[in-house]
């Protein structure tokens, strides 16, 4: 399977959310690839926000080699399923589908947490609450890979 973490920037959620699934998919030896994106262009070659990195790395995480660019139409057709971190990413990578079959493909990362604490991921980029970002990630990246695995028990 290949999984695509969507977010605005690129430099916070959607790199922290590569970071967290590529760390769960190892350790559950899944051949599994993850990658992140981001909707506008802004930080193109940036590393993510040294807040990201912080909040990640205390979390055994390393996420600074990570580069931001903008999601690409060959995006769409690259990865299995395209997950976006908030309604604003939701609509504009179903604004880029030009089938059914993309369509299919982009889902809100939230949907496969069973916490229900939110449907979305706050952008921390604003409000500096990265820790509860990434528990906010965790979660959903533990539900996901609990629906996907295989031979789940
Ligand atoms: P992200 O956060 O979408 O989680 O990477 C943001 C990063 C940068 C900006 C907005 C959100 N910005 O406007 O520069």
């Amino acid at each position: 399977m290949r999984i695509l973490m969507v977010c605005l920037g690129n430099i916070c959620r959607s790199p922290m959310a590569q970071g967290v699934m590529e760390h769960m998919v190892a350790s559950e030896q899944l051949q599994w690839t993850v990658d992140s994106a981001g909707t506008n262009g802004y930080h193109d070659g940036e590393a993510p926000d040294p807040r990201a990195i912080r909040a990640t790395q205390f979390r055994g995480i390393n996420i600074e080699s990570q580069v931001s660019r903008k999601i690409s139409s060959s995006d769409l057709d690259d990865f299995d399923i395209i997950l976006a971190m908030d309604h604003s990413n939701l609509s504009y990578l179903l604004s880029m589908c030009k089938s059914e079959q993309q369509t299919k493909k982009i889902r809100l990362l939230m949907e496969f947490s069973p916490t229900g604490l939110s449907d979305h991921i706050p952008d921390p980029y604003y409000d500096n609450r990265f820790d509860f970002a990434l528990d906010l990630i965790e979660s959903a990246c533990t539900g996901f890979i609990k629906e996907f695995r295989p031979n789940k028990t």
